[in-house]
């Protein structure tokens, strides 16, 4: 019988520095794309992949996340008072859309050390993780797109992105192995290395692992045994290399567009595609970005 996935750690205890100085008093997890923080992405994602229990791992200065995903009486009441039902429902469910738990993770130490934080309200029981600064735009939600993998082999399942040799060493990299899913080849890959942050030279493939995981629970006795790695910290891939040892891992190349949003160019990017898409902006701001075209602005 394959565990059924119910919960969701999203690791938000980082110090945002690729995104200083908005970050120094602000956690990067609730910078607005168009006018909903990062995180929330993330944890509508989670809901509409059928995951309702939500656990943020949050760190020194992160109260803001606590306080977004809690109800706010004073906002409601004032809103109620102005007759201004729209936002008042819109910020009512954002309080009610989940069932969250917190636990702090004192120092940054490293995304496998934050994830291990995670391991009292996990229990033992398969669950996801998503880094919120991966915002995926995708019609079937790619963790819903994981767990159907995971859903197939039992196994965990990391989600990958081809990249070009330039960025590769910014990413956790796999060597895997091709296996035919659902009539398709090229999709899915049983992983057989992992390597976090290679230089293009040593990076096995061009596959790199994108923040959405669903990982079984005998990954937290790997990140314990884990000693750190790149950067110093304790590193989520090599806890999973760790735990490739005795377990089958499984890799697979989702369908959607990913934008890194921890990064200041990423994050334009994602802030201008969103806003073109939007029923209530995207004429208005679709007009603008043509005019300063024509004005020779975009030369
Ligand atoms: C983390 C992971 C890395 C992964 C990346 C995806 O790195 O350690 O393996 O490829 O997220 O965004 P970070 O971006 O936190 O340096």
């Amino acid at each position: 019988m394959i565990q059924k996935v119910r919960k969701a750690v999203f690791p938000a205890a980082g110090l945002g520095t690729r995104f200083l100085p908005a970050t120094k008093a602000q956690p990067k997890e609730m910078l607005p794309l168009v006018d909903k923080p990062l995180i929330q992405y993330g944890v509508e994602e989670a809901i509409h992949s059928g995951i309702q229990n939500i656990i943020i791992v949050t760190g020194r200065g992160k109260t803001a996340i606590e306080d977004h995903f809690d109800k706010s009486f004073e906002l409601e009441r004032e809103l109620e008072q102005r007759h201004k039902t729209d936002l008042l429902e819109m910020v009512r469910a954002i309080s009610d859309m989940i069932d969250v738990a917190y636990i702090r993770q004192k120092e940054a130490l490293g995304l496998g050390h934050a994830v291990l934080r995670a391991r009292e309200l996990v229990g033992r029981e398969p669950f996801a993780a998503v880094l919120s600064d991966d915002v995926i735009d995708a019609e079937i939600p790619c963790l819903r797109q994981l767990l159907d993998v995971y859903n197939f082999y039992g196994a965990s399942v990391l989600a990958l992105m081809e990249v070009p040799d330039e960025s590769i060493s910014a990413y956790g990299v796999v060597d895997g192995e091709p296996v035919s899913h659902e009539g398709s080849s090229g999709k899915l890959f049983r992983i057989r290395n992992l390597v976090e942050k290679p230089k293009a030279a040593d990076a096995p493939s061009r596959l790199a692992i994108i923040g959405r995981y669903i990982l079984t629970p005998e990954i937290f006795d790997s990140i314990a045994a884990v000693e750190p790695g790149a950067g110093g910290e304790i590193q989520l891939t090599d806890a999973l290399k760790h735990l490739l040892r005795n377990r089958p891992i499984y890799g697979y190349r989702f369908e959607g567009k990913r934008y890194d949003a921890g990064d200041k160019l990423g994050f334009l990017r994602a802030t201008v595609e969103f806003a073109l898409a939007r029923y209530d902006l995207g004429s208005q701001f679709r007009a603008y970005l043509k005019g300063l075209f024509s004005n020779g602005r975009l030369d």
